[in-house]
């Protein structure tokens, strides 16, 4: 059985940053209620000039050095992204050509905020079955393009950005185990018109949204959340002592800091992004990865435990010795 091991990691935010004060000149908003209600100091936005597949293939050159592989040798590519340039070719498609990756697979996955697990969960399944030795596993997302900026109770929740994974085959673990899940019964409560609907003639007419009731969302965020590193650790016979970080998706600090302590988990082993990224969608969980393995944290033959919740409901985690 052959097993990904995660051999590079790299991540790219927009460099125009968007601070809580800036959003009060545009709703009735502030600082303190978006600190105190969600943990967020600022967020990366992109310029008219930046796509979603721009943020991609940064950081997936970032991650390809770090690994020291050349992209010719990849053998996959998944990307996580709710925002793709263009409803087709997929991002993966477009980041394949960019960085002159041969003639491997490359798809997208639409999981939301789940998008990146997701991805790595697929590509977990491609090793497992021993059709690959190297792949890119890449979430990216320019939610802020989705965002109605007049909406106070959704446009100070998210950023842009992207992180990514280059896997290697190995005999040991690696990502030990992935679990994914969703419910789609919970559409109302999370969703963006657009796309191409019934009725609509050749588009959909007007913008595409970001519509949610954030109180509901919420809640079922923290029950799910609870549900799944649960999952995860009993899958593998672990419990929360035998984790060394915990790396969640970044929505919101209440919901991170109510996971951890239903784990039992401290926050000072807990990676925590939210404050400088905001909610990043598919790029949340491999950027708070990137920034603790750059800044040391992470270090090799760790136990890291990756959850995350998003549209859809989508869900699901990754249990990863580093
Ligand atoms: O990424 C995947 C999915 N997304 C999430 O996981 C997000 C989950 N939800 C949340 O993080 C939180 O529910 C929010 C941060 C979105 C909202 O926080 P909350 O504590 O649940 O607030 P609320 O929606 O219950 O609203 C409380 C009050 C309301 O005013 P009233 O009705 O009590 O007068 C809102 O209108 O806060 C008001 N409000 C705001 N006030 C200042 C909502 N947004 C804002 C805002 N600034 N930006």
């Amino acid at each position: 059985m052959s097993y990904p091991r995660i051999a590079g990691t790299g991540s790219s935010l927009p460099e125009r940053v968007v601070t809580n004060t800036e959003l009060a000149a545009l709703v009735d908003t502030g600082d303190a209620w978006i600190r105190e209600r969600t943990g967020i100091g600022q967020r990366h936005i992109v310029d008219e000039s930046e796509s979603t597949s721009d943020l991609a293939e940064r950081a997936a050159r970032n991650a390809l050095d770090a690994a020291g592989i050349d992209a010719g040798a990849l053998d996959l590519i998944v990307v996580g992204t709710t925002t793709p340039d263009r409803i087709y070719p997929s991002t993966a498609c477009r980041l394949q050509a960019r960085l002159s990756a041969g003639e491997c697979p490359a798809f997208d996955v639409q999981a939301v905020c789940t998008g990146f697990v997701y991805a790595l969960g697929v590509a977990e399944k491609f090793f497992r079955a021993g059709s690959v030795t190297r792949a890119l596993v890449v979430g990216a997302d320019t939610h802020s393009r989705l965002l109605d900026w007049s909406d106070r109770s959704t446009c100070v929740l998210f950023g842009d950005g992207a992180g990514a994974v280059v896997l290697e085959a190995s005999d040991t673990p690696g990502v030990m185990s992935t679990h994914l899940h969703a419910d789609g019964r919970y559409e109302s409560l999370l969703y963006v018109d657009g796309g191409t609907p019934r009725g609509a003639g050749r588009t959909a007419p007007g913008g595409a949204y970001t519509k949610m009731q954030g109180n509901e969302v919420f809640k079922v965020a923290v029950r799910t959340l609870h549900r799944i590193v649960g999952e995860t650790l009993s899958a593998n016979g672990l419990d929360h002592n035998d984790i060394d970080w915990l790396i969640p998706h970044q929505a919101n600090i209440r919901i991170i800091e109510a996971t951890a302590r239903k784990l039992g988990m401290p926050m000072e082993r807990v990676v925590v992004t939210v404050e400088d990224h905001g909610n990043t969608s598919a790029a949340s969980v491999p950027l708070a990865l990137d920034a603790a393995v750059r800044d040391g944290r992470v270090q090799r033959g760790q136990v890291l435990l990756l959850e995350a919740f998003g549209g859809g409901f989508t869900w699901g985690s990754a249990l990863i010795r580093y």
